[in-house]
């Protein structure tokens, strides 16, 4: 037997729920479309920068460099994170899917690492890579991948005190491959260690700016790669950020 009263309900929710994925359709294409539009400003800005720092307006001194220098680096920073959430966004809509290919995990941290050495430079902060003889091949993504250790690595600079070292160990075994980032920073206390992989949020207060996206983004990707992602250490003796990937 039918009941009208219960059909006519059904039929509204129904129209609500189109309604409110309708809304959510186009506050996230309004968003997406926000951070394309970012990008355009920004890589001027960065043009400007590097005629500047190459001479091309005329001489400056270290003294004018410096700030400009530190423009470049800052707005650099901001490409990469609009880029980084455009990146994950369009995963997310299934507008983009992840492209798997063999290529080897070593490669993909070098490349990190190599995208990073300017802010390192500037802090006067030593990479400390090991790695294995063996290679550490397996089907990864690796626009994502890099984006995922880079990162970790940013905030490995980030929470760095000057002078300090950053050691990044790669290893496997029959199960994993593991790679490992290891700063001197302040280190996260332990409450704080499993919130921190949650979007928008920030660990202790009075730590250095940042907005809270890049862990949650970073762990996105390595979940796409059915991969693991924990932070480790001692409070106020720097932190260990492991990264798993399945070694299959
Ligand atoms: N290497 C690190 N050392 C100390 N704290 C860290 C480190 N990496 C991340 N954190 C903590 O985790 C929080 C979230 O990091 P993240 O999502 O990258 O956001 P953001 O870097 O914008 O603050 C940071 O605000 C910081 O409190
Ligand atoms: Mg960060």
């Amino acid at each position: 037997m039918t009941n009208p009263d219960k059909d006519l309900r059904i039929a509204q929710l129904e129209m609500k729920l189109a309604e409110a994925e309708e809304k959510l359709l186009r506050q996230e294409e309004f968003f997406q479309m926000a951070v394309h539009d970012l990008r355009s400003p920004l890589s001027a800005i960065v043009v400007y920068a590097e005629l500047l720092m190459n001479r091309v307006m005329g001489d400056l001194d270290n003294r004018q460099l410096e700030p400009i220098r530190t423009i470049h680096r800052n707005c650099n920073n901001l490409i990469r994170m609009a880029e980084d959430v455009l990146a994950s966004a369009k995963v997310r809509a299934g507008a983009v899917a992840p492209r798997f290919e063999l290529g080897d995990v070593t490669e993909i941290v070098r490349e990190a690492v190599r995208s990073l050495q300017g802010l390192a430079d500037a802090k006067n902060i030593h990479i400390n890579l090991q790695q294995p003889e063996v290679q550490l091949q397996r089907l990864l993504d690796a626009d994502f991948l890099t984006r995922a250790f880079s990162n970790v690595l940013g905030n490995a600079i980030k929470f760095s005190p000057h002078g300090g070292e950053i050691r990044v160990r790669l290893e496997r075994d029959e199960r994993e491959i593991r790679v490992a980032f290891t700063d001197e920073g302040p280190g996260i206390s332990p409450d704080k260690r499993d919130e921190i992989f949650q979007k928008f949020r920030r660990g202790d207060p009075g730590s250095v700016g940042g907005h809270g996206l890049g862990l949650s983004i970073a762990q996105y990707f390595i979940d796409l790669h059915g991969g693991r992602i924990l932070v480790d250490g001692i409070r106020g003796r720097g932190s260990t950020f492991l990264v798993g990937l399945p070694a299959a």
